[in-house]
């Protein structure tokens, strides 16, 4: 991602936001705060460790994914370096043509290319598209989230 993608990349992590909304409507959000959006889309141009692959059709902006390199806190771990994958989006319109499996690619590559261990991500449990996909890179569930409403005291 460059600084003329910003708009465009914000744009498609809001559009995944909705999406993810539906998938998990408990404790994510139902839309987007456009200020602290840019600031964080911005805040990263600056990450070379956290670099947003995106595709280009022709001018176009079909889809986003972004990778935040982690390292190590515990000297026990048996990776020092890993990749957490996320803000995965690809139009509509240009689904089911690889570009999400071209992105998901280039990431690793990138990060193999670093010498890091290994990737990790989280998903709604419910997205089946996203699961076989990730599925299909050999991906599998380690942790399961869970999540409930809290009633307010009064
Ligand atoms: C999930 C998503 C990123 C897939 O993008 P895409 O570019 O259409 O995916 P690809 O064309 O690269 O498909 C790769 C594989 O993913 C799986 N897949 C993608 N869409 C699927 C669908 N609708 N149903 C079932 N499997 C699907 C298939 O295994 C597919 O391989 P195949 O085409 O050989 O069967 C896209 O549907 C999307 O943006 N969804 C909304 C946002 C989202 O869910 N993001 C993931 C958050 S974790």
């Amino acid at each position: 991602m460059q600084g003329r993608d910003l708009a465009a990349v914000a744009a498609l992590d809001a559009a995944a936001l909705v999406v993810n909304h539906g998938f998990v409507p408990l404790i994510s959000a139902a839309r987007v705060d456009r200020w602290f959006a840019r600031r964080y889309w911005a805040g990263r141009l600056h990450r070379p460790d956290w670099p947003t692959f995106v595709a280009d059709g022709g001018g176009q902006l079909l889809g986003a994914l972004s990778v935040d390199l982690n390292r190590a806190r515990n000297r026990h771990m048996p990776v020092r370096r890993w990749i957490y994958l996320h803000s995965l989006f690809v139009l509509p319109a240009a689904r089911r043509r690889g570009v999400a499996r071209a992105l998901i690619r280039h990431a690793m590559r990138w990060a193999q290319r670093r010498g890091v261990g290994g990737a990790e991500l989280g998903m709604a449990a419910t997205n089946r598209s996203a699961r076989s996909l990730y599925e299909s890179f050999g991906f599998r569930v380690q942790e399961v989230t869970m999540a409930r409403r809290l009633p307010q005291l009064r």
